[in-house]
């Protein structure tokens, strides 16, 4: 009887203290969440706790989605969210992006994303995560690989790669519909073998290819990876309390293996090849490690991961997305079709010049990017007070931005009907194109625009003009008649798998 009593007056004791601390917890969390009222920015009412990413947090949609909903609520040129109750302030004035990627980066020079140094060693080298002077450095001394020559050397390994493709496709041709996001996935892990690791990752010829695992292992967003990637760029307190890592151990572990050991092959040799290992080597003999720590080497290597995760998933998805939009519109593949054999008849082989003149092959892919921007969002710390012109807001120093993608793209003030596939929207390739402007940013803008831009638009034209020549490809059965994007991870991907049926030409 006495301990029954004891017991039911603890209980009623604990209960009572967690009421109190959900009462403190719940008055902080109104408390931050006046962020935005007290600065006199419009913002949409938040939920205690979660804030207004509601969807994201019940993975009903993207954070790239949840964005483009709050976008088409606000008239105003930007306007405050909560998520959870860190504030963030979304950008939607063309004019203002302009100003703060390009004429005002000194008070926007850092990503938001990043991981912690001791527990990610790895990623946190990333150039994306670096912040300003280490970024400046390093963009420094890797932006001399996407030279166009160096672009050009590269283009010999992509043509190989792509050779290994048309292969296996006509392995695959009676074997009935075939998955084009196996395929793209294949290309661009084989092109990235080739161009940053210096080896043949044999995903086409070989199912048990270490690379091939990789990729899939990458591309499969388990629900670790998703939670760690959803914290790396919304919840960055959560980095360090439950030490979160961006790759999955295996990921971090195979490219650390594979960069040393191209590394080490190419310290003892005199080749030169124009790739990521020659710029490793740069950074070795200029910039030795000062110890032989984990974290040290991985400062070295990072780069090559950059071009990893940079270069990996991203040019795959816009591949197989483009393909599945020609497969769509019979119309548009003929036209690409006619244009890519007329291209081809000039040139012996596909060189830089017949990808120059191959125009509406670009608009189709411009387009893709428009209707499926692979990064959802642009983000970026404010890394110095800065005053919106013709406000009285002040961002202060730490506040974090977004630069919604998805709401820009789909905006129909700039791209009228914007649910339509329509490549005709990229025909003016002058000053005034839309590709120049603000509110179409595939590949963001300014001094930490994407690096590897050119060299993504080569590897998708290759791959692409290859395919495109040599089938005619058409939907079955089996395609979906409307593409549903996965919630899970940031990274733009079909949820479907994509079937087409391949037809040889003749
Ligand atoms: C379809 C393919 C790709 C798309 C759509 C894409 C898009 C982007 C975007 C939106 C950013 C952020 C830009 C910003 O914040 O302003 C970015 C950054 C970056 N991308 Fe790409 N990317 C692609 C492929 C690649 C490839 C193939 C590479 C390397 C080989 C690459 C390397 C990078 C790097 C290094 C950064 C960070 C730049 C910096 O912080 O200075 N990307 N990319």
């Amino acid at each position: 009887m006495f301990y029954a009593t004891l017991l039911q007056i603890t209980l009623y004791l604990l209960l009572f203290l967690l009421s109190i601390v959900l009462f403190i917890l719940y008055k902080n969390s109104l408390k931050s969440l006046q962020y935005w009222k007290n600065k006199n920015v419009p913002h949409p009412k938040p939920w205690p706790f979660i804030g207004n990413l509601l969807d994201l947090v019940t993975l009903r949609f993207t954070g790239g989605i949840c964005l483009e909903n709050l976008y088409e609520q606000f008239e105003t040129p930007y306007f405050g969210i909560y998520i959870f109750h860190y504030p963030y302030l979304i950008i939607k004035d063309p004019e203002l992006i302009k100003s703060m990627l390009t004429k005002d980066f000194q008070h926007f020079t850092d990503r938001l994303f990043s991981t912690d140094k001791k527990y990610d060693s790895l990623v946190s080298n990333f150039m994306f995560c670096l912040q300003y002077s280490e970024w400046k450095w390093t963009r420094s001394k890797v932006t001399p690989i996407f030279t166009i020559t160096k672009l050009k050397k590269m283009l010999f390994l992509m043509n190989d790669v792509a050779d290994e493709m048309i292969e296996h496709i006509e392995d695959e041709l009676n074997k009935g519909p075939i998955d084009i996001k196996d395929i793209c996935l294949k290309y661009s892990m084989d092109v990235i073998a080739t161009t940053a690791f210096g080896s043949n990752g044999h995903c086409f010829k070989d199912e048990d290819s270490a690379f091939l695992a990789i990729a899939r292992q990458t591309f499969h967003v388990s629900w670790g990876r998703f939670i760690a990637q959803t914290c790396l760029l919304l919840a960055p307190r959560a980095i360090s309390l439950f030490n979160l890592k961006y790759f999955d151990d295996k990921v971090t572990n195979f490219i650390r293996e594979m960069s040393w050991d191209a590394l080490r092959k190419r310290m003892n040799s005199t080749t030169k090849r124009n790739d990521m290992i020659d710029v490793m080597k740069q950074i070795l003999q200029e910039n030795p490690p000062k110890d032989n720590t984990e974290s040290e080497r991985d400062r070295i290597i990072a780069q090559v991961g950059t071009f990893f995760s940079a270069g990996f998933e991203t040019a795959s998805a816009m591949m197989s997305f483009a393909l599945y939009e020609i497969s769509m519109q019979p119309d548009i593949q003929n036209k690409v079709r006619e244009e890519i054999n007329t291209v081809l008849s000039r040139y012996e082989s596909i060189n830089n010049e017949a990808l120059e003149d191959m125009k509406y092959l670009h608009m189709i892919l411009l387009e893709t990017f428009r209707k499926y921007p692979v990064i959802q969002f642009l983000d970026r710390t404010c890394t110095k007070d800065y005053q919106i012109s013709n406000s009285n807001v002040t961002i202060d120093k730490g506040t974090l931005l977004m630069f919604p993608l998805f709401g820009l793209h789909y905006d129909p003030q700039y791209f009228p009907n914007p649910k339509k596939f329509d490549p005709e929207r990229f025909l003016d390739e002058n000053e005034s194109g839309i590709d120049k402007q603000f509110f179409y940013l595939p590949f963001g803008k300014g001094p930490r625009d994407c690096l590897g831009k050119q060299f993504a638009m080569q590897e998708m034209k290759v791959g692409l003009a290859r395919i495109l020549s040599a089938f005619e490809i058409n939907k079955c059965a089996n395609t979906p008649d409307f593409l549903k994007l996965t919630s899970k991870g940031f990274i733009t991907a079909s949820q479907q798998k994509i079937e087409l049926l391949f037809k040889k030409i003749s």
